[in-house]
């Protein structure tokens, strides 16, 4: 019997866009406590275009030194269950599914094959498979912060920098959510965006230097790392935290001093890669506000899988509204075992 193959976005070094081709790689085969999803949908992030530069460069401990050790690209997908493990009792054939394949990568592709008991679950019957696709990375990275971090309560006041990415487009709607007074950070064209999400008072920082202003806050997300905890202290009121999900340096040493000198605080975490486990039990919550409509998805643009490329070089813009998606086109594979041809090969780069 011939081995299944499928189309793969792969990186073949790290570095620039150019470095992903769409490559015809061996299909997955689920192991005993996996699922073998067949893809929709799965979006490129910020996040993915940093794992594609190996930045900041102690990624490599655990993406591989030299190359990336496994190589197909992207962590978030939405797709069908096509085959079951043995051991797997919460999923069936025929489930929509979404999640995060975390440090296992390879959701840039026709097929993922990823752990049950991880980040997964069922798509919510309002949502796309494009909208699914997204929901590891802004919501569920914004609800982990805003909740085990910060702790959001209602009445408090919560600012949002770069309110108008996959983060930020989440964040406002889920401090929102929890009752707080929201305060979102973007440019001109995205200030009728936040403010439709809900955020009560939107500053464009192309006209306003939000660091002069005399409001306070209890709750400073910086989704972008465009600041520091030492350029928001002062905004902080007594007791207040300020966070990033960028990881670097100073951050980390702010993070360290915070928790035994001062009263107010500086956070990171890696959230996705570190805690698939509790991230998991947040699903089913960001479901609820979905169905509820207090939490809904911004797509800015949609790619196929073979203009991976294309969809890494617009994020490596910096300016990308919410989220970026590759749709997956599979082609009908009666008395086939592969996918091959599925693509104009104008569009393999
Ligand atoms: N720690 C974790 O677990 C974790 C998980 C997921 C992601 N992340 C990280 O989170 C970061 C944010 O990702 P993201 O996808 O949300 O961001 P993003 O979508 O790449 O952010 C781009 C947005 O920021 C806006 N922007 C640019 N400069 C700005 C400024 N000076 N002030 C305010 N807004 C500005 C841009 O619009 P304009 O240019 O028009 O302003 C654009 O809409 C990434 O670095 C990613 O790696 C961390």
């Amino acid at each position: 019997m011939s081995t299944a193959m499928m189309k793969a976005a792969v990186l073949t070094r790290y570095g620039a866009p150019q470095n992903i081709k769409i490559t015809t790689i061996k299909r997955p085969v689920p192991k005993a406590n996996e699922v073998l999803v067949k893809v929709y949908a799965t979006p490129v992030t910020t996040a993915d275009t940093m794992m594609r530069r190996a930045e900041p460069a102690i990624s490599r401990l655990f993406m591989g030194f030299t190359r990336p050790r496994n190589d197909v690209m992207g962590t978030g997908y939405a797709g069908k269950v096509v085959s079951v493990g043995a051991e797997v009792e919460d999923f069936a054939v025929g489930d929509r599914v979404y999640g995060e394949s975390g440090l296992g990568f390879a959701a840039n592709a026709e097929y993922v094959s990823v752990a049950a008991d991880r980040v997964i679950d069922w798509v919510p019957m309002a949502l796309s498979y494009a909208e699914a696709a997204t929901l590891c990375d802004g919501p569920l990275t914004s609800y982990h912060f805003l909740k085990t971090l910060a702790d959001v309560q209602a009445g408090q006041s919560v600012l949002v920098i770069g309110a108008s990415g996959s983060l930020g487009t989440a964040a406002v709607q889920l401090a929102r959510s929890f009752g707080a007074q929201v305060t979102g950070v973007c440019s001109t064209r995205n200030v009728e965006l936040v403010a439709s999400l809900g955020a009560q008072n939107v500053i464009d920082y192309t006209k306003t230097d939000f660091l002069q202003m005399a409001e306070t806050y209890d709750v400073i997300f910086d989704t972008i790392s465009n600041t520091s905890y030492g350029k928001c202290k002062h905004l902080l009121r007594e007791g207040g935290l300020y966070m990033s999900p960028v990881l670097n340096f100073p951050l980390l040493v702010d993070m360290l001093y915070t928790r035994f000198f001062s009263s107010k605080k500086a956070k990171f975490d890696a959230a996705g890669l570190l805690k698939p486990q509790q991230l998991r039990g947040y699903l089913e919550n960001i479901s609820q506000l979905i169905i509820d409509g207090k939490l809904r998805v911004i797509i800015d643009k949609q790619y196929t899988l073979p203009e991976a490329v294309a969809a890494h070089r617009y994020v490596d813009t910096g300016r990308k509204r919410g989220n970026v998606v590759l749709t997956v086109v599979h082609t009908p594979t009666r008395n086939r075992t592969d996918t091959l041809t599925t693509y104009p090969q104008n569009l393999i780069k």
